[in-house]
């Protein structure tokens, strides 16, 4: 008799016995409810919070559980790819905001006679010296960039190229003349800057230098940049500030647009100056 009720009671009590002991004795005989799991990875808590849910049951055999690690792979990459990403960009835009804040206190300190207005020379892309006179009683577009620079710079030339378009297409504006000045003639040779204008504009002139020439519109034009280091295939970056010069007829700096300015905008911003300048002339 004695045994008869041992063997009942072990059989209603130890399912449950063995339930409360899981946690302690680390056995998982018997289903498990979900439970639910946050991961934070160091110093980015709101970033990388990635929900982790453990499978219904553990007994269902290692296909579940690799399928489950597979996802909490995949969630953690593509949280860490997100992270990265907001990183990069956040990084990114803090530092050309640094730059365009240096430019921009430069141009107001210095004001408008400071910002070009000064004689140079340098040498087209079809070889030809040319000069500031050659500009005059043209609105010119100055942009300063290089030619192996992966994407900011093809994209702004992209943008400036639009603007220009834009403006040429109009008969009640006057056209514009863009100019793209190396900030890296040790590669940028004028047959060089000749095949790569060609991609954004037929109008877009390429302009080089000597070091002192090129450094001489630099220092007119308040333009920065600091070269990477060179990789094993003699690769290298040049980091500049993205922003384009916008000239007047005689010469004079008239205005400047950084990359957050869109093309619309700027077409916008264009159009006023080129309006405020004629009303100047009228009133001469
Ligand atoms: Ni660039």
């Amino acid at each position: 008799m004695k045994g008869v009720i041992f063997q009942r009671l072990n059989s209603k009590c130890m399912p449950l016995a063995l339930c409360l002991g899981r946690n302690v004795t680390g056995i998982h005989c018997y289903p498990r409810m979900p439970v639910q799991r946050t991961l934070f990875t160091r110093n980015t808590s709101l970033l990388t919070r990635v929900l982790l849910r453990t499978p219904k049951t553990e007994i269902r055999g290692a296909a579940t559980e690799k399928k489950g690690n597979k996802n909490v792979a995949w969630a953690v990459a593509l949280a860490l790819t997100g992270v990265c990403g907001i990183a990069f960009y956040v990084m990114d835009s803090m530092d050309q905001k640094r730059k365009i804040g240096k430019i921009k206190q430069n141009i107001e300190s210095s004001g408008n006679i400071e910002i070009g207005g000064k004689p140079w020379t340098l040498t087209d892309h079809n070889g030809v010296e040319r000069t500031d006179k050659d500009f005059l009683g043209q609105w010119v577009l100055f942009y300063f960039g290089f030619s192996h620079c992966p994407d900011v710079c093809p994209e702004e030339l992209d943008k400036l190229a639009k603007v220009v378009e834009a403006f040429n297409e109009r008969s009640d504006l006057p056209n514009i003349q863009p100019l793209f000045v190396t900030i890296d003639p040790d590669r940028d040779t004028p047959k060089v800057i000749k095949k790569y204008c060609k991609e954004f504009t037929p109008t877009l002139l390429g302009l080089t230098g000597t070091p002192e020439q090129l450094e001489s519109i630099r220092k007119t034009y308040r333009i920065f940049f600091s070269t990477g280091p060179v990789d094993e295939n003699g690769d290298y970056l040049i980091d500049h500030a993205i922003i384009s010069y916008l000239v007047k007829p005689d010469g004079s700096f008239a205005d400047y647009y950084p990359k957050r300015v869109n093309q619309k905008g700027m077409i916008q911003q264009i159009e006023i100056q080129m309006k405020k300048y004629e009303k100047e002339k009228q009133k001469q």
